[in-house]
């Protein structure tokens, strides 16, 4: 198949979460099971893609927007990406999202608009891509949820011109890219689309919502927030609209990239383990305590965090619960950036505890291998999480998980007090204070039993978490999809 994957971010080149890493781990795995996979990505400020290099191709301006081009890069793994360039739009000083100052760009409508349009263009017999024509594009989160619709929109205007599968990856109900409803004329979203059946949202213009209501095949990352994302409570006002779309709705949990995620060869680490001999870990235990400047002491039991610090992670009910951690001589280190308040709370209790907290703000890829390594336990006590990958790469690294009961952290962790002989984690009761509560002493229960943490720490780190498997739970959507035909309504 020609698999079109159209994204925001791309590991190793711009990442801001979980979807950066899908997006460089998901194609390679494609492409290995043999299929031929391009990435279609903006070319943001300060991008370097290394590999061979081919011809551009010019995309004349259109409607609202300027002439663009798109670069391909062949990439080592197999992987064509395609870069589309338009300074105008992307060359910017901030993140792909946001400013500097973490605001919004005012014109990510028409921003993400363009690299739909385009991802869509590809889909069609109209492929600027000089004769390489996607069967399916696979688009993710709200920045490519247009690509559906104009796939649809495109079937409607040549319905006897083959166009591609659609399919939409929900990686986080969360963001839904809302806009006011006069965005849907330079978009170019039909008159007949804009209503309730289309993409309005409470009055808006959602992005999100058009891939949802045109795309051909749903799926999110794991099979638990697939379920829950159907009800009122994690819905977040889109659960009516997937129970109706339900029948084409598939949770399919993401992988791990286990070139870049392995303890046996992780190149960002001082000293390397696996499962038979931890003492490169108990290394990495004490190279991170000393970066952090922590007290170097092996007996401290260290909790970690790498996350983005927001509501969603759950911060700041391992603030909640800290005075009790630190009176038991435990130690924290957190890793993440984010919301003004929680990281300001976070900095005064490094500062208040020096030696028994460290925080440290912003992004290290680095730091966050050595924390996976060097930390004894990792936290996640998230309110939702769709999939979550740090509870994987922690199971992995011989770091056992304590997550909150929801999404794709049910999925991944089995609880040790529940489970004794295969569990590799702690599942907290409930997703508050008191769940985690319960969840931390339960884990430095069995931490003073290093006969039961070590088959925890084995267990975790058995557990086989490559994407293999999911890759092909894709490709058999990817065929249903192309099967199944257009779900978009009849008219224009
Ligand atoms: P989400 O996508 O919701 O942020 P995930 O667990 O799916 O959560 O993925 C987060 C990814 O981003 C992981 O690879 C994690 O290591 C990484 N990450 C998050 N914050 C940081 C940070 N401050 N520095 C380095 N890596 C980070
Ligand atoms: C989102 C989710 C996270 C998921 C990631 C990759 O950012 O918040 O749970 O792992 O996408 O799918």
């Amino acid at each position: 198949m020609n698999i079109l994957f159209v994204t925001p971010e791309c590991a190793p080149y711009v990442k801001t979460g979980g979807l950066g890493d899908v997006s460089a781990a998901l194609p390679a795995t494609l492409a290995s099971l043999g299929h031929d996979v391009q990435v279609l990505m903006p070319a943001y400020r300060g991008v370097k893609v290394a590999g061979e290099i081919g011809d551009g191709v010019e995309l004349p301006a259109w409607g609202p927007w300027p002439a663009a081009q798109l670069v391909p890069v062949k990439v080592e793994n197999g992987v064509t990406m395609q870069l589309l360039a338009c300074p105008s739009l992307y060359q910017r000083s901030g993140g792909p999202y946001v400013d500097a100052g973490g605001r919004d760009y005012q014109d990510n409508a028409l921003r993400f608009g363009l690299l739909s349009r385009v991802g869509a263009l590809v889909g069609t017999v109209h492929s600027p891509l000089r004769g390489w024509v996607a069967d399916v594009v696979h688009a993710n989160d709200w920045p490519c949820g247009l690509a559906p619709l104009y796939l649809a929109q495109s079937r409607l205007i040549s319905p006897q011109e083959p166009t591609a599968a659609s399919v939409l990856t929900i990686h986080n109900l969360a963001f839904q890219g809302t806009f006011d409803m006069a965005t849907a004329d330079p978009l170019g979203v039909p008159g007949h689309w804009r209503g309730l059946e289309g993409v309005e949202f409470w009055g808006q213009l959602s992005m999100l919502k058009g891939g949802i209501q045109f795309a051909d095949a749903i799926t999110t990352v794991s099979p638990t927030y697939a379920r829950e994302i159907q009800t009122p409570e994690h819905g977040i006002g889109f659960d009516g609209i997937l129970r109706a779309r339900a029948a084409r709705l598939r949770g399919i949990l993401n992988g791990i990239d286990t070139r870049v995620w392995n303890p046996a060869q992780d190149a960002l680490l001082p000293h390397r383990f696996q499962r038979d001999d931890l003492s490169g870990k108990a290394a990495c235990k004490a190279a991170l305590q000393a970066r952090a400047g922590l007290r170097g002491d092996p007996a401290a039991m260290l909790f970690a965090v790498v996350s983005r610090i927001t509501p969603q992670k759950g911060i700041d009910l391992v603030l909640q619960n800290l005075p009790r951690l630190l009176s038991s001589g435990a130690q924290l280190v957190v890793l993440g950036q984010g919301d003004p308040a929680l990281q300001q709370a976070l900095r005064e209790a490094a500062d208040r505890h020096p030696k028994q907290v460290a925080v440290t703000l912003g992004f290290d890829e680095g730091l966050a291998h050595l924390i996976e390594a060097g930390a004894d336990v990792f936290l996640m006590p998230s309110r939702f999480e769709p999939c979550g990958l740090n509870q994987m790469y922690s199971q992995a690294y011989g770091t056992p998980p304590i997550v909150a009961p929801v999404g794709g952290l049910l999925d991944s962790v089995t609880d040790a007090s529940a489970d004794p002989v295969r569990g590799t984690g702690f599942v907290m009761t409930g997703a508050d204070g008191e769940g985690l509560a319960d969840a931390l002493a339960r884990a430095q229960r069995a931490w003073r039993q290093p006969q039961e943490w070590r088959r925890i720490q084995a267990n975790g780190m058995a557990r086989h978490f490559g994407w293999e498997d999911s890759a092909m739970q894709y490709l058999d959507v990817y065929q249903r999809a192309r099967a199944a035909g257009s779900a978009a309504p009849a008219s224009l």
